[in-house]
């Protein structure tokens, strides 16, 4: 092995190592720059050290009990372990592990524990807090319960939330004399909440500064979040609280804590309180906060002994909700339960005697229910319900629910374990917002966020693009309960088309409960106090994203069920909808679609006239014709009772399926004088902005739209984007579909690969990322023109978007589900370069330099594909017979039989 020794000191950094070309040991110091950040030092550090390592071994260690990593650096205690690890993606290990295991076997167990572990040191405050709840809550696809300690309440620092899929209600709020209706995902009573007193004080209250030491680990093999905290009171009494939470993952209803003291210096009297309070708000979001939030109405509690369970229902939507507790004490004999019940909440608690140094734990079972998928009362469902025996019950419940995921899910990479754990965490949180037994019983898709926060109201959106195929590719059945949220929202759809004087079905940007618009039209500019539009409904692209998906799950899957009894009629559904918005002009004998806007949010309209919206937008006209294309396709493949059936149902008539053919090929688009494809007509008009000129005023620019119009500017002006937009369409569909598409509408591209290079360059330029979902998009793109650097980059920034929380405060509010999807995408269908777009898979790897192997299975046609790819070769197996093209080669293999195809690099630089 190649270690990098570290003594860690508050002044400096003195590390060792062996000199790989003259075998000598190199001594060295770092000394910490008081003026500078730990991180700036750290980053610095980084810049004077050879890149061979393989492993860092951290010498003087302080708190070998929580970690043997953590040491005491410019005047604090860090976990150098995890910054190590996030610094130079390799295994960092304590002397202590080192010594007992050998520095090979320490290393590959850390290895093996980064890989598995969301892990935090130490106790934080206010959005940063709140963002590590977002990305430490558990959840299975019915509820997301944040990874917060369970003795917090809301404040400014902690958020104890917990969400059920589907479950929204609105609420109006009277702002500036306008009536303001939100709808939102309700955050349900909170029924986590435990804390302890000791002789006879009041209820330990969280907050920042009692926490002497913290580390907080979520276990993504077992499920398991394990809060471990050393609390030193204001009257010198010290304990130690270990928290476990897990989610039941196949009874889905149930999750479990189990919370365990241990008085350090101290014997006597202690309670533990438990909780089930029912008169939470919606407050995650901070600018929401003075937006109505109160949803729920309690309407009884009612205690039996060691069960408790509170009954509400929401304000309006009328939602039947039942929340139960039940808590045991597995290991304290002669403990005391006292029950209190309130207007809205239920509060139990457990007395008995301690002695200093041993240890007493209160577990509870806690059970929701709601009307929206239960048909019996709730109260009784609650009462029926089969708990486990006990935590370790549940936690063996979990682990073999979440080895099954695992099996299925898991993408392994050798080579980073960053990386690795981060492209874990996607899968956990993608596991936490949907599971397909789960699904099947609800009438829900996936949000923007998650099930992790308050961000967006919970709304479902386009962002469902970037998240199915994942899903798809191993859980083929969740999509499909997924996309049955649009159908059995296609009536919502149809009468949103009408409205705005349209045919067919327009799907809303922002859904939730009914399919409505729940996009709002105005918003209140706090600097002037006006209200001013909000036109991002006007990204009616959304409907083709929900085509797309519909396609997507059909070519994976091939289920023809599916397709004609749903499927198809949503796609003549949409399809008219194009329809009836394309405008012919006789003069350039060309169609055009209006009052539109591209997945770009900084521009919502012309500057002159913004209401109308935009013109011919490349994208929305790109994926018109393609979804034309599919459904003149799909109709040469269905049967004929098929087509008429769904014809009937969609009044899609024969004059449809000409007006398809004729706009499909002469949608409008606009190219200037170098073959740059506009994002909407009249873009070259625009004027270009010196971005520079911004930074230096401002530093960080992602959000360009805010700093113009705080300066009474408008980005509506200038040639920018939020994201990617013209380019989009090279996302979803094939290099080859794209250009074919072009050629189709007109506009022939002589050479492709040039015209992908230019475009690339010249949008890249021009967009600031401020979407989570820009940068992986362009980490793909940049692939295409090889630009193996800057894609590394983007990747990586995208990657960790979540995990470093990039946007300075919004993984507070929850995840962001698109870009967790789009990264596994990208990594499965650009790094390895399993492509699944076409009628059979086909590979092209653009390996990363920086990684060794990528392991992982998918499903395609009903065969469970297994492979493993690296810089020189893709190891292929199925478990039916099947034909798969590899670097250029048709490759048939039989069931369960092994080939390897040896390739030649088309290495991606890191
Ligand atoms: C992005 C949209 C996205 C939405 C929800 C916005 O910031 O611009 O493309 O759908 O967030 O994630």
């Amino acid at each position: 092995m190649k270690p990098l020794y570290l003594t860690v000191t508050d002044k400096h950094i003195k590390y060792s190592y062996e000199d790989l070309d003259t075998k000598t040991t190199i001594d060295k110091v770092y000394n910490i720059n008081a003026a500078k950040t730990l991180g700036e030092n750290l980053d610095n550090f980084k810049t004077k050290l050879p890149n061979y390592f393989d492993v860092v071994v951290i010498l003087n260690p302080i708190d070998v009990e929580l970690r043997d990593t953590i040491v005491s650096c410019g005047n604090q205690p860090i976990d150098m372990g995890l910054t190590m690890e996030n610094l130079l993606h390799i295994p960092t290990v304590g002397v202590h592990d080192v010594a007992r295991l050998g520095i090979k076997q320490a290393a590959s167990a850390e290895i093996e524990h980064a890989g598995w572990h969301l892990d935090y040191y130490g106790s934080y405050s206010k959005k940063r807090q709140y963002g590590q709840e977002s990305l430490q809550t558990i959840g299975n696809g019915y509820f997301g319960l944040r990874g917060s300690y369970v003795e917090a309440r809301e404040t400014d620092d902690y958020y104890p939330g917990t969400y059920v899929a589907g479950v929204f209600d609105q609420l109006t709020t009277n702002i500036n004399n306008r009536d303001i209706v939100n709808e939102d995902l309700v955050n349900l009573p909170n029924a986590q909440f435990m804390t302890f007193s000791i002789d006879d004080g009041d209820p330990f209250n969280l907050s920042p500064d009692v926490i002497e030491n913290v580390y907080r680990s979520l276990d993504m093999r077992t499920g398991v979040l394990t809060i471990t905290m050393i609390i030193s009171l204001p009257n010198g009494k010290r304990l130690k609280v270990v928290t476990k939470k897990v989610a039941d993952m196949k009874n889905y209803h149930n999750y479990s804590l189990q919370y365990t003291v241990q008085p350090l210096n101290f014997s006597g009297e202690m309670r533990i309180f438990s909780e089930i309070d029912g008169s939470i708000e919606n407050a995650n979001v901070e600018r929401y906060r003075s937006f109505n939030g109160k949803h729920l109405i309690v309407d009884d509690t009612k205690v039996d002994g060691n069960r408790a369970i509170l009954l509400a229902h929401t304000k309006n939507s009328h939602v039947n909700i039942a929340v139960g507790t039940r808590i045991q004490c597995p290991n304290i004999d002669g403990s005391e339960l006292s029950s209190n019940r309130f207007q809205e909440k239920i509060a139990q608690s457990i007395g008995f005697h301690v002695v200093e140094g041993r240890k007493y734990t209160v577990e509870k079972t806690v059970s929701m229910y709601t009307s929206l998928e239960t048909d019996s009362s709730l109260e009784f469902a609650v009462n029926d319900h089969s708990h486990h025996k006990n935590f370790a019950d549940a936690v063996a419940n979990s682990m073999r629910c979440w080895q099954k995921i695992w099996k299925k899910v898991d993408i392994e990479l050798s080579g980073d374990i960053t990386a690795q754990k981060l492209l874990r965490l996607n899968e956990f949180h993608a596991t936490v917002s949907a599971q397909e037994h789960v699904n099947k019983d609800l009438d829900a898709s996936v949000g923007a966020r998650g099930l992790h926060g308050e961000a967006y109201r919970g709304h479902i959106f386009w962002d469902e693009l970037f998240i199915l195929p994942y899903y798809t590719m191993h859980f083929p059945d969740l999509t499909k309960h997924l996309l049955m949220y649009r159908y059995n929202r296609l009536d919502a759809a149809k009468d949103y088309a009408e409205q705005n004087g349209y045919k067919g079905a327009m799907y809303p940007w922002q859904s939730a409960m009914y399919g409505d618009e729940q996009s709002q039209s105005l918003h209140l500019n706090p600097i002037t106090n006006q209200w001013d539009p909000d036109n991002s409904r006007k990204q009616r692209h959304v409907s083709l994203a929900i085509a797309y998906n519909i396609w997507n799950y059909y070519n994976m899957t091939q289920d023809n069920e599916f397709m004609k009894q749903y499927g198809l009629e949503m796609l003549l559904n949409i399809a008219k909808m194009w329809i009836s918005m394309s405008e012919y002009d006789p003069q350039t004998k060309q169609y055009s679609i209006s009052n539109v806007m591209g997945p770009d949010e900084f521009h919502e309209g012309y500057p002159d006239a913004k209401d109308s919206g935009l013109k011919n937008n490349a994208y929305t006209n790109i994926m018109t014709s393609w979804l034309f294309n599919t459904i003149h396709h799909l109709l040469e493949i269905e049967p004929q009772e098929v087509i008429d059936e769904n014809f009937k149902r969609a009044d899609f008539t024969k004059d449809n399926l000409n007006d398809m053919k004729n706009i499909g090929q002469d949608l409008k688009l606009e190219f200037n004088s170098e073959n740059i494809l506009g994002q909407f007509e009249g873009y070259f008009k625009l004027k270009d902005i010196d971005f520079d000129y911004y930074r230096r005023q401002y530093g960080d620019i992602s959000r360009m739209d805010r700093i113009l119009k705080s300066e009474g500017d408008s980005p509506d002006k200038y040639q920018l984007a939020k994201q990617a937009d013209t380019l989009m369409a090279l996302y979803n569909l094939t290099e080859k579909n794209f250009m074919d598409i072009l050629d189709q509408m007109g506009y022939p591209i002589e050479n492709p690969e040039q015209f992908i290079k230019d475009n690339v360059n010249y949008y890249l330029q021009r967009t600031t990322h401020g979407s989570t979902l820009s940068r992986i998009v362009y980490s793909m793109l940049a692939l295409k023109v090889n630009d193996t650097k800057l894609s590394w980059q983007l990747f990586y920034e995208a990657l960790t978007s979540d995990y470093y929380d990039i946007q300075g405060g919004t993984t507070a509010e929850g995840i962001h589900l698109g870009v967790m999807g789009a990264t596994l995408n990208v990594v499965t269908s650009y790094f390895a370069g399993v492509d699944f777009r076409g009628d059979q898979l086909v590979v092209e790897p653009h390996f990363p330099e920086a990684w060794n192997t990528l392991a992982f299975n998918l499903s395609f046609h009903g065969t469970r594909f297994y492979f493993r790819v690296s810089k020189e070769s893709v190891i292929v197996k199925a478990d039916h017979a099947a034909v798969v093209k590899i670097c250029g080669q048709q490759i048939s293999l039989n069931e369960d039989e092994e080939k390897t195809i040896n390739y030649e690099p088309l290495v991606a630089e890191s």
